[in-house]
């Protein structure tokens, strides 16, 4: 937790040095440590910048002209593509040194601030300028030398990312408002008749009985539990949404609505100002107020809320939203006092300009402090609540948990998705940048809603989608409320043949993927990879975000650009293969750019020299494909040794043993 020390002092800059040159240097500027202000500016080592979130930054190194991204939670759409602050806070950034060593620098602090990044000028380095409106100056300096070992230095101190079950490898799918459970049946029934495999349908909001969480709406969803069960008997999983905001009326039939009545008598709710009263706004079940996630007698009142549920809607797993948190009015139903807290001397540059719009008033009250404190910590501790309440329910399944808004450190309980994208060519291109920030901030198992969530999708956008999102870690197909169908089996043939191709290679390829969530998790390494963290001293890597590696070995080529038939694929130097025809790619030495035939029914993917990768036969879902023969992918390194190496971590896929065996010595092969 991170509070507010009013305090102002005269400090003198800091300079952390290691020859030749400086990581972090804040002479640049006046450090100012006031009650509601704190101010610092610090030169950067070089111009080449990553993280700092959540943001759409559109690229993955960062633009440094004079440009202000604002941090502080917010329910808000990725689509638009501007500098508004997005669902999460991560102020940690990573920057690659002229000669490819890398330095990472982590503010752990949670209230709004603005992060501006400058040029600096002929003969100066570029500056980052913190100002944050509360807490204290609290960074942690991360020396690297590798890219690779800043991450692992960063999720040291956060705690390493969670490791998923392995079904939440698989192939996912959604939409807000099938409507009914007949329509649920047709998709499920459609997507299976696809051959694609699929582990994992999700309800959105609409199963519930008027948007109220811990209920399922008897009139359109009364078979939901049968559903579910046809689900588990072939294999499959089921996910539902909840939301913290719980409505404060009776149910339908006019009894009490418990969830609410028990946690007003135990006291769980956020309050207002008086400290005693919740706070009430208003989001999907209209009147609602929020549980306080940070008092431990909320955590079992979820806890006990989500067993209740889990007797008559089975669930494998619980998505997370709305939890910035969002309230579809400014502050409460009464709106706010106006005093420092709701309307502070320095307002950061965050979306619509006030602290409290589209949420709740800053001087409301939760256990671990003032919302203006912590506003940006209530999806990290609904994550942490979840987390251990999906624990309690299934104690031997760790199943996943997926939220939209996380804080540093989230990771350890929860994966995420980008939010609330559209379908657009524009907005699949920006997924990468996104997908690889999050690997920075130690939440590897992510992703972006394939095909878009808002708007209408085209069938040849929704293809490639579907190419480029069966390399996401989190692989799932999400669509919005008025959207039309864009499950795959809703499409011709060509595109259903070519998802199944797609995602068929996914699945033959998840022993490798899940090794690498085991690395994730032990060591903090990345999933989805940057070029630039393998090959960091090759400076053409330092601007690559069309293309990303699954850890060291496997590059991913997409198409992102509508009519394009061809992909301009950059290459490191050293020996690369077509994976699916085992080709090597030819040209001259030391880094090039190829042209490579991209087809509409084509992703290129290529295996890089030296690496084995463990394999296995697809099947329709995890359950079956881990009854398969395994195989190995084995690329030589094309030196006179032709060497390659590997490994495999392998357990049931699904229970809490890895904590155990993670202090193992970890197989290996070569
Ligand atoms: C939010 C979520 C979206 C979901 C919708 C309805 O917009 O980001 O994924 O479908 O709410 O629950």
């Amino acid at each position: 937790m991170v509070t507010a020390q009013p305090r102002s002092a005269a400090i003198p800059y800091l300079l952390i040095r290691f020859f030749p040159s400086i990581r972090f240097d804040t002479s640049v500027g006046k450090l100012t440590f006031s009650d509601q202000f704190l101010s610092v500016s610090t030169r950067l080592a070089s111009p080449n910048l990553y993280g700092l979130g959540e943001h759409v930054h559109r690229r993955y190194r960062h633009d440094l002209n004079w440009k202000t991204w604002p941090f502080f939670t917010r329910d808000s759409s990725p689509a638009a593509g501007n500098s508004d602050n997005l669902y999460g806070q991560h102020p940690f950034y990573m920057c690659v040194e002229e000669d490819g060593n890398a330095n990472g620098v982590f503010l752990l602090n949670s209230n709004a601030m603005d992060v501006t990044l400058q040029p600096g000028g002929p003969d100066s380095a570029p500056i980052v300028t913190y100002r944050v409106i509360g807490g204290v100056l609290d960074f942690y300096m991360f020396l690297g030398p590798s890219p690779e070992n800043v991450v692992q230095q960063y999720t040291e101190v956060i705690g390493r990312p969670v490791m998923p079950a392995y079904w939440g490898l698989g192939f996912q799918l959604s939409k807000w408002f099938y409507n009914n459970s007949r329509v649920l049946r047709d998709v499920i029934q459609r997507t299976r008749a696809t051959g694609i495999p699929y582990d994992v349908q999700y309800s959105d909001i609409d199963y519930m009985e008027d948007r109220k969480d811990f209920t399922y709406d008897g009139n359109s969803y009364g078979d939901l539990p049968d559903i579910i069960q046809d689900l588990h008997d072939n294999g499959q999983k089921y996910i539902i949404i909840l939301d913290p905001a719980v409505s404060n009326k009776n149910r339908r039939d006019g009894s009490p609505y418990l969830p609410y009545e028990t946690g007003r008598t135990a006291g769980v709710f956020v309050n207002a100002s008086d400290g005693k009263t919740p706070i009430v706004g208003q989001v999907w079940p209209t009147d609602s107020v929020f549980p306080d996630f940070t008092n431990p007698y909320c955590a079992q009142w979820w806890a006990d809320n989500c067993q209740d549920l889990h007797r008559s809607i089975s669930f494998d797993g619980l998505w997370l939203d709305m939890n910035e948190p969002s309230n579809f009015l400014n502050g409460s139903l009464s709106g706010c006092d106006g005093n420092k807290w709701n309307n502070p001397p320095y307002l950061p540059a965050i979306k619509g300009g006030l602290l409290y719009e589209g949420t709740l008033c800053m001087d409301a009250k939760q256990i671990w402090g003032s919302h203006y404190d912590v506003h940006s910590l209530y999806g990290h501790s609904m994550a942490i609540a979840t987390r251990s309440a999906l624990r309690s329910i299934l104690p031997s399944k760790r199943g996943v948990v997926v939220t939209r808004s996380s804080f540093s450190g989230t990771g350890q309980f929860a994966s995420h998705w980008l939010g609330d994208n559209k379908a657009a060519w524009e907005d699949m291109a920006w997924s990468i940048p996104g997908i690889l920030e999050f690997g920075l901030f130690g939440i590897p198992h992510i992703g972006a809603d394939i095909c878009g969530f808002a708007g209408n999708t085209t069938e040849e956008l929704c293809q490639r989608w579907m190419q480029l999102g069966a390399f996401y870690p989190f692989s799932r197909n999400h669509n919005t409320m008025n959207g039309n169908p864009q499950d795959p089996g809703s499409f011709g043939k060509a595109m259903i043949d070519s998802s199944r191709d797609v995602m068929m290679t996914r699945y033959t390829l998840l022993p490798y993927l899940y090794t690498l969530f085991y690395h994730a998790h032990v060591a903090g390494t990345t999933v989805a990879r940057p070029l630039l963290h393998e090959f960091p001293s090759d400076r053409k890597t330092w601007d690559v975000d069309r293309q990303f590696l699954w850890g060291r070995g496997l590059l991913i080529s997409p198409v992102l650009t509508q009519g394009d038939t061809t992909v301009n694929a950059y290459f490191p130097n050293d020996t690369w293969y077509d994976y699916f025809t085992g080709a090597e790619v030819e040209g001259p030495y030391g880094g090039q750019t190829v042209t490579l035939d991209a087809p509409l029914n084509k992703i290129n993917v290529h295996v890089r020299g030296g690496t084995i990768l463990p394999t296995q036969q697809p099947a329709n879902t995890t359950v079956y494909s881990r009854l398969n023969p395994m195989g190995l992918v084995v690329a030589l390194s094309d030196s006179d040794s032709a060497k390659a190496s590997g490994d495999l971590f392998w357990d049931d896929g699904e229970a809490y043993g890895y904590d155990e065996t993670s202090k193992l010595e970890k197989p290996t092969f070569a």
